[in-house]
This record gives structure tokens, C-alpha cells and sequence, in this order.
């Protein structure tokens, strides 16, 4: 623990004489008899130093979360760390969320009091904001390409050069998938969870179709088909994980981010999270979804604001405003294979038996 070397005062702590003189209206510096300072831009300012600020708390937290990650291997106590900073990332966002509403307030003619003294500063020059998104895993060659020129091509050489360097670090995303591929437990001595696994996923594949053969008397020609075409896709989406070719297409066309192996040991933590061992992995997965899904929602919302105040009008950064936004939302995911781990669950009745030895390394001993 530190020691206090003096008396230490409330405001010099904080800095708020410069930290309460940095919001400086662009509309008062320019205002004169026929066009008074605009009364809604000390919020708009407000609200948007009040994100950076938690940015800064979120970049803060996700960094010493990829410092544990980067090590190569990473102890019990330290994922109970980084499941404990999750949280609070996630704990931000929500309540970040909630500033948008205040913004609101603004009616779209008041916005319109100041807005063109802002052209062109945007969003898209929010440097804290991409660094969150690259330092999670969301990548250039992984946005769409129509709006790749946005983001790169609206900062000034030196944050340009900071974010491109930056996508050469690895990401949370990354160093999950190699956190993963280390995980134990799924092949052990005679013991291939995988086999177990797909002889159980193709019993329920066949009893499915049993089912829709015994159902057909009432269908349609049309149907029937349908029907029997629907089994062969899921079929087919179980048979991507154990076929690398088949993944690997997937991931080439965007589909699946993470690597096979990833995939399948992430798979395993989601199927037997109430063993002892994995209920941690497990709620760290959980959050990282949950992460992902914060930041859709907070596009979405962020989308319709822009909407609210400029209609169809483009954006000061010059991109087509509401319509940039909603695809963004749409397309920048980045924990989607988690998600779609969904996909392959089967039920807990069904599960395979573990071996007693891989059991006890999955309980804890005392
Ligand atoms: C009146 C309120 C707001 C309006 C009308 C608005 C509008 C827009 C528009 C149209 C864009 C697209 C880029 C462009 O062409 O300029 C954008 C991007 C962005 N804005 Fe806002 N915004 C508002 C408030 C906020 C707030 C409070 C934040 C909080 C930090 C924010 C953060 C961002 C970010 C990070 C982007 C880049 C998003 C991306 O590329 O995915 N905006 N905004």
C-alpha cells in the first residue's frame, strides 16, 4: 500500500479547473449579435467527454484483460480477474447506453443551431472507440468493404498510423481462440470426447428424420421436401465441425472467425458448464457475449438517434448517415462463434458419459 505524502485537496485531485474548462462551445467562440452561443451544445459536448471518459475506463480494463491473455498460461485466480472486469466493461456499457437518451433531449432543431460548425468531425474519429473495437477483434478486412474507406480515411495521419498498427496486435479474440485450443480435458488417453459426441448428434439426426417420415401422411409433396431439406443443412452445419475443409470455407466467406479446434473446446466448456472447472470459462464466454451484444445494441441505438436528429441527411464525417450506422450494427460483430454455439447444443440427457479420471480433473479437490 502507497503512503500520503501531504494533505491532498478535492479539486486538485480531480484536475477540474482544467478537467470543468474543456467544454468550450464551438457556437460561443462564434457568437454575436444575430447568432447567440446555441444552448444544446455544452450537452452535446458533455455527453460525448462523458463516453471518451468511460472509453478510457473500458480501454483500461480490456488492456490488463489481454496482458493476462498474452501470457502462456493463464492461472485460476487470474481468470477470476478477468471474468471480474468483464463484468464491469459490461456494467459501463449499460449504463452508457442510457446517455443516449439524455441527448435526446436535443430537439433536431436545436442540433441544428451547431452542426455545420462541426463539419467534418465525426464519430468516425472517435480514435478510443476503434481501439476498443480492433483491441476486441474487429479488423479492417472484416468490415464491409464500402464502408472501410470511412473509419481510416477520416483521422489524421498519426491516429491513422496508431490504429493500423494496433491491428497488428493480437485481439481478445485472438487470444481467446488460443486459450481454447490449449484447453484440456475433451481427448484423454483412450477417451475422444468428439467420437462420443457425433455418435450421439447422429442418433438424433436419424430419430429426427424417423419423425418427419412418420409425420409425412398429412404433408404436401412441398413440404416433405422442406422438411427433408432442413435436416440435411443442420446435418450438414454439424458436419462443418469436424470436417476442416468445410471450416475453413466457412471462415473465408466470414461465417466462423475462430479455428476449428477453438470451436470445438468452446463447445465443450458450453455443454458440461456445471462441472466445477468450467463454470469460470464458462462465464467468461458469457460475458464476452454479452460484451458483443451491448455494443450492437448501443449501434442500434446510436443508428435511430442519427436518424431522429438528421432524417436521411449525411453524416458530418459524409457517410450516408442512419444507413452506415444500421449496417455497421448489422456486420461488426466480433464473439458471433460463440454465439452460434447454440447451434450444435444437444440435450443434457443425451450427453456423453466423461471418464471418472477426466471428471476429477474437472472438480475441484478438497
Ligand atoms: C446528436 C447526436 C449524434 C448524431 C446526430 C450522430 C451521428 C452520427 C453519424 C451520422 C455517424 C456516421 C459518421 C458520419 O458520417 O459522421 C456517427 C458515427 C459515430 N458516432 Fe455519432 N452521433 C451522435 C452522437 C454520438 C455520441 C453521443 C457518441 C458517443 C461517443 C457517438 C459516437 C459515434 C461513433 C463512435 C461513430 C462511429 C461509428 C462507426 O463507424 O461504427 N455519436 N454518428
Amino acid at each position: 500500500m502507497h503512503k500520503n505524502q501531504g494533505p491532498v485537496y478535492y479539486n486538485d485531485y480531480l484536475m477540474l479547473e482544467k478537467f470543468l474548462d474543456c467544454q468550450q462551445p464551438l457556437s460561443r467562440k462564434y457568437a454575436d449579435q444575430s447568432n447567440p452561443e446555441a444552448h444544446d451544445e455544452t450537452l452535446f459536448i458533455v455527453v460525448h467527454q462523458a463516453y471518451e471518459l468511460w472509453f478510457k475506463q473500458i480501454l483500461h480494463d480490456l488492456n490488463s484483460i489481454l496482458k493476462i491473455f498474452s501470457q502462456s498460461k493463464v492461472h485460476d485466480h487470474e481468470l477470476g480477474t478477468v471474468v471480474q472486469r468483464l463484468e464491469r466493461i459490461r456494467k459501463i456499457q449499460v449504463m452508457i447506453g442510457s446517455q443516449l437518451e439524455i441527448l435526446e433531449s436535443m430537439t433536431p432543431m436545436d442540433f441544428l443551431e451547431f452542426r455545420n460548425l462541426l463539419i467534418p468531425a465525426s464519430g468516425f474519429q472517435s480514435t478510443q472507440f476503434r481501439e476498443i473495437e480492433i483491441k476486441l477483434g474487429l479488423n479492417t478486412h472484416d468490415r464491409q468493404s464500402i464502408d472501410r474507406e470511412f473509419f481510416l480515411g477520416r483521422l489524421n495521419e498519426k491516429d491513422r498510423q496508431k490504429l493500423i498498427e494496433l491491428e497488428g496486435s493480437p485481439s481478445l479474440l485472438k487470444l481467446l481462440e488460443a486459450w481454447l485450443e490449449r484447453t484440456p480435458f475433451t481427448i484423454s488417453g483412450d477417451f475422444n470426447f468428439w467420437n462420443e459426441y457425433q455418435k450421439t448428434v447422429q442418433a438424433i439426426s436419424s430419430e429426427d428424420e424417423a419423425t418427419i417420415q412418420s409425420n409425412m401422411a398429412n404433408l404436401s409433396d412441398r413440404e416433405k421436401q422442406m422438411q427433408l431439406e432442413n435436416l440435411k443443412v443442420t446435418r450438414e452445419t454439424f458436419e462443418s465441425l469436424f470436417d476442416e475443409e468445410a471450416h475453413a470455407q466457412l471462415v473465408s466467406a466470414g461465417g466462423r472467425k475462430l479455428s476449428r479446434k477453438a470451436i470445438l473446446n468452446a463447445l465443450f466448456i458450453l455443454l458440461y458448464r456445471e462441472e466445477p472447472m468450467l463454470a469460470l470459462p464458462y462465464q467468461m464466454m458469457s460475458l464476452m457475449m454479452d460484451i458483443d451484444e451491448n455494443f450492437t445494441t448501443w449501434r442500434y441505438r446510436h443508428a435511430l438517434l442519427a436518424q431522429r436528429m438528421l432524417g436521411t441527411k449525411i453524416g458530418t464525417g459524409g457517410s450516408s448517415g442512419h444507413q452506415y450506422l444500421k449496417r455497421a450494427a448489422d456486420n461488426n460483430r466480433v464473439f458471433v462463434d460463440l454465439f452460434n454455439l447454440s447451434t450444435y447444443l444437444i440435450p443434457r440427457s443425451r450427453l456423453p458419459q466423461i471418464p471418472e479420471a477426466v471428471k476429477r480433473q474437472l472438480n475441484f479437490h478438497v
